[in-house]
C-alpha cells in the first residue's frame, strides 16, 4: 500500500511511449496496488504507470463499477463518436471537452497473466482511451477543445 505524488504535466516520463510489460513479477503487482491507492488517494476514475513516474504500460480505471487493472492494453474495435468533459490528475484544475469513440473494445492483461477483453462505453470507454493515451504520451490537453482553467 502506497501513495505516490502524481507527476505533472512537465516532467517529461508522461511524454514518452511507455515500454510493454513482458513478465508479471512481484514488482509489477506493487505497481498496480500502487497505482490504485493513488488513484482512490487523488480521487480519480483511472491512472496510467507514468502518472507515477513508471514508463511501463500498466493502468487502472474505476468509474464507480470496482477496479480494473490492465496490463498492456490495447483498445481493439471502436465505435461512434461523444464530445464530454475531461481533466487529468497530471494537470490539476483544468478541464477540456475532448471528442471520443463512443464505444470501444479494450483487451490486456490482469494481474495473473490471463488475457480479458472488456467492452466499454460512456465514462468507461473513455477512460480507457484516456489512460491508453498515457501510455503513448498523449495527453488530453493535446486533444481537448475549450479549455477551462480552475484554480487548485
Ligand atoms: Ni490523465
Amino acid at each position: 500500500m502506497a501513495v505516490y505524488k502524481v507527476v505533472e504535466i512537465g516532467d517529461p516520463v508522461l511524454k514518452e511511449i511507455a515500454k510493454p510489460i513482458k513478465e508479471i513479477t512481484p514488482n509489477i503487482i506493487k505497481l498496480l496496488e500502487n497505482m490504485a491507492d493513488t488513484m482512490y488517494a487523488y480521487n480519480g476514475v483511472g491512472l496510467a504507470a507514468p502518472q507515477i513516474g513508471v514508463s511501463k504500460r500498466a493502468i487502472v480505471v474505476d468509474v464507480g463499477e470496482g477496479l480494473i487493472e490492465l496490463i498492456n492494453p490495447e483498445i481493439i474495435e471502436v465505435f461512434g463518436e461523444e464530445k464530454d468533459i475531461e481533466g487529468c490528475l497530471s494537470i490539476p484544475g483544468v478541464q477540456g471537452e475532448v471528442v471520443r469513440a463512443q464505444k470501444v473494445t479494450v483487451k490486456g492483461l490482469n494481474r495473473y497473466g490471463e488475457e480479458i477483453v472488456i467492452p466499454a462505453e460512456g465514462l468507461l470507454a473513455r477512460a480507457f482511451q484516456h489512460e491508453i493515451d498515457h501510455l503513448n504520451g498523449i495527453l488530453f490537453v493535446e486533444k481537448a477543445e475549450n479549455i477551462v482553467r480552475k484554480g487548485r
